[in-house]
């Protein structure tokens, strides 16, 4: 239904509509700050609340009690002890376009009684789109932090905010007030953020909706060790209560705030008048797509502290800053078309292809659909007219099916049944090792299924397999049709095509000649590196690395793997190793049973339980728990233990199976891949290429073997990885935080609290040439 206008709705309905409103917008406030599960966008929650201030502007007093007018923030929740700030932390007011900033300025010179000549200087800060996080410093040192909350009250997030390697412990420099409360952003990179989803995505949990979500609900976590996990950062762009002033200007303020060892926005500027401000607003915008976290807006604050006194705040928001947001990230276009894109290891996604549209400054012509189940619950139909929002400005995603313009012969999407390769074959959804099905539907053709060759050799040629520059997708489709790509190994016979290549479009001698050169350079290639590039279902860059250390040689890695596509486990095997409570002895108890064609004479009406108690003794109660929830009765668990037993893989198997970090599931991936032909083939044709650089056992016999280590302050004579990398080839472990676990820290200059720590810890530092001569000698 159309809602009237503010001008000519009654007061009646004005009066119903504001408590409907502040309802509404109250449970949106519980969802996005207790739950952080907003469950609409940003721009659809503005509107309201635009529209909820509008109808109070023309009747003041039907203003609802609880109007976020007289609010700011959410409710608290009860998980964590309430903070009072020492001074409250307010939000900012909003402006949506140019002339809303020019207003600011009119404003701020109004009230200043400035003339229009006079100058107003302003930093123009990126408004970081994470969550603001108050932390007092005593003396220096970090005491208590605290989340916004209402405002007034916030929660205790003392114990998750000390692992945030951002946030100093202590403070570093001079002039910092006796009591400070330190304000800012916590947020999470987009890098961070991809991350944490895809293992949650991994380990079969829910992911988060953006960036700022995934924040606070990290930060929010019961489990400091949780938080601790979570690369949140922080920038520092204010304070509350301290007890004395330190600064005059807002500018020296943030200079003052990175002495003190706080990171400070980089893109900040101070401008002046009116025309700096949009000059800012336009400057903040171009460099918005190239940021690794997200931004939402430009924060103009003035400048001069004794003018902010001066101006002073409103209700809820100050005279002397205002946030100038991009527009909202979202649009409506037309899904033309679902296709199907099949990845390398098969899975089957489908994409939305759109009518082109402008989502916050970028074209967007494609959209993730995620899988069949998400269209269908959505009711997404070719034709429809579609929501697209750029989630935390990463990926484009459809929110929402306009139903009101769906064309009257749009069709329920039918998800297709088969591969769109030449291959055709039939598409089927996966199930887990247990029989559940998965969301994932998956095309068996591996590399005789073009879409998945490509995709393979995308991931052959990524940063952190094989890095092969200047091959990218377009290069490798257009050798691929070449016919000069089929399988890996070709990419280092492509030197065999230079001339030919030099007769394509837009590749010149200078092209050519670099793409055949960073080729020739991986000729010599690590191990682990080697195996992550085959590109194996589950072996990953940590179980690649964990395989080249253990196997050292190509050699006796490919040896063991053929090997052990002999004597796979079966999958009821892999399964009963795999059972969440189920220990490594559990599971030899039990196949050891299963293999000695005992039978125990039970009476006939004893519990699956007690059953399994009589008949393997060395079992103890939480593995017969896991078998009574996987099994449910004992005839159906001794046919999966005779079958189990019958799975038992051979030597090879166990032998990767057992590799720190492989495991059965990985293991059987790896004898899978081998014990195709043509991945055979493939393997032992690459290898006629390349020659493979052994890795080094982590070593056992040196100073530092064993023991965690941390890297803090600048290191001059090498980069952080480098320093990491040695440490760990002799065997140490890198460690980013400093307790009780440190063994040893290598401090550079301008090490601040992780130094501190290790001082009163009783921990040993030293410098980086000591580093370096422990490490060398
Ligand atoms: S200043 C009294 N500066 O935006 C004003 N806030 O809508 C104190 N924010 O709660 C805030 N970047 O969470 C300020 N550079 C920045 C900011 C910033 C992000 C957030 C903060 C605040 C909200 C206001």
């Amino acid at each position: 239904m159309p809602e009237t206008p503010v001008d000519k709705i009654s007061e009646a309905d004005a009066a119903e509509e504001l408590v409907r409103l502040a309802d509404e917008l109250a449970a949106h406030d519980l969802r996005y700050h207790g739950e952080d599960a907003p469950t609409i966008s940003d721009a659809d929650y503005d509107a309201l609340k635009i529209r909820a201030f509008a109808l109070e502007a023309r009747f003041p007093h039907l203003t609802p009690e609880n109007s976020p007018s007289l609010r700011v923030g959410a409710q608290r929740s009860e998980k964590f002890a309430p903070v009072e700030h020492g001074a409250p932390m307010l939000s900012l007011d909003n402006a949506f376009a140019d002339e809303e900033a020019v207003e600011f300025d009119t404003r701020v010179r109004r009230f200043l009684r400035l003339s229009a000549d006079e100058t107003v200087s302003y930093t123009a800060e990126p408004k970081i789109d994470g969550l603001s996080c108050s932390i007092r410093y005593e003396r220096g040192v970090l005491v208590q932090a605290a989340t916004r909350g209402d405002g007034r009250v916030g929660e205790d997030v003392t114990a998750n905010v000390r692992t945030i390697g951002d946030i100093p412990k202590r403070l570093s420099g001079e002039g910092w007030p006796e009591v400070i409360e330190i304000r800012g952003e916590i947020y999470l990179s987009h890098e961070g953020f991809l991350a944490l989803n895809a293992a949650a995505t991994e380990a079969g949990q829910k992911t988060y909706a953006n960036p700022r979500n995934a924040a606070a609900g990290s930060l929010r976590q019961i489990d400091s060790k949780i938080t601790a996990q979570r690369p949140l950062a922080f920038f520092a762009y204010a304070w509350g209560a301290m007890s004395a002033p330190f600064a005059r200007s807002q500018w020296d303020a943030l200079q003052a705030l990175k002495t003190w060892g706080f990171a400070t926005t980089p893109q900040s500027r101070r401008v002046e008048n009116a025309d700096g401000l949009l000059t800012a607003y336009a400057a903040m915008e171009a460099v918005r797509p190239k940021l690794a976290y997200d931004i939402d807006g430009v924060v103009y604050k003035v400048d001069r502290l004794d003018w902010q006194h001066r101006l002073g705040f409103v209700t809820r928001t100050p005279r002397w800053a205002i946030a100038r947001k991009f527009p909202a990230q979202q649009a409506r276009t037309v899904l033309e078309a679902i296709d199907i894109q099949v990845g390398r290891t098969g899975a089957v996604t489908p994409v939305a292809r759109l009518h082109p549209v402008t989502v916050g400054g970028v074209v967007v012509v494609n959209a993730t659909l995620h899988n069949a189940d998400e269209i269908a619950r959505k009711d997404i139909r070719v034709g429809d007219t579609v929501i697209l929002q750029r989630a935390g400005d990463v990926i484009p995603q459809i929110v929402s099916v306009v139903l009101d313009e769906r064309p009257a012969e749009a069709e329920p999407f039918a998800f297709p049944t088969h591969c769109p390769c030449p291959l055709h074959t039939p598409l089927e959804r996966e199930t887990t090792a247990a029989g559940a099905a998965t969301v994932v539907r998956r095309c068996s053709g591996e590399f005789a299924c073009p879409f998945q060759r490509l995709a393979h050799l995308r991931h052959f040629v990524s940063r952190r397999a094989f890095d092969i520059e200047g091959l990218g997708e377009k290069q490798l489709t257009l050798f691929t049709e070449q016919g000069w790509l089929a399988s890996p190994a070709d990419i280092f016979r492509l030197h065999e095509h230079r001339e030919a290549m030099l007769q394509l479009d837009r590749f010149g001698e200078t092209s050519v000649g670099n793409l055949l050169e960073s080729i020739e350079t991986r000729r010599n290639i690590a191990l682990d590196r080697f195996i992550y590039g085959l590109g194996v279902r589950h072996v990953g860059e940590t179980t690649s690395l964990a395989l080249a250390r253990h196997f050292e040689t190509v050699e006796r890695f490919v040896e063991t793997a053929k090997a052990a596509a002999e004597q796979m486990a079966g999958p009821v095997y892999a399964e009963l190793s795999n059972l969440e409570g189920l220990g490594p002895t559990a599971v030899s108890a039990v196949l050891e049973f299963a293999r000695s064609g005992q039978t125990i004479l039970a009476p006939q009406d004893i519990s699956f339980e007690s059953h399994l108690r009589l008949a393997i003794p060395k079992l103890n109660s939480r593995a017969r728990a896991a078998l009574v929830v996987r099994f449910s009765d004992w005839a159906t668990f001794e046919t999966a233990a005779k079958q189990g037993a019958a799975e038992t893989p051979g030597d090879a198997f166990i032998e990767v199976a057992s590799v720190d970090a492989v495991g059965v599931v990985a293991a059987r991936m790896i004898a899978e891949f081998f014990g195709e032909d043509h991945n055979r083939v493939l393997v032992d044709s690459l290898l006629a290429e390349l020659s493979v650089i052994p890795a080094e056992r982590p070593k056992s016999d040196t100073a530092v073997a064993g023991k965690t280590i941390v890297f803090t302050g600048a290191l001059e004579k090498m980069t952080r990885d480098e320093a990491k990398a040695q440490a760990e080839a002799l065997g140490a472990k890198v460690s980013g935080s400093v307790s009780k676990k440190t063994d040893l820290v290598v401090a550079g200059p301008g090490a601040g609290s992780k130094l501190k720590t290790a001082t009163d810890l009783g921990i040993d530092v030293i410098t980086e040439d000591e580093w370096l001569a422990l490490a060398g000698g």
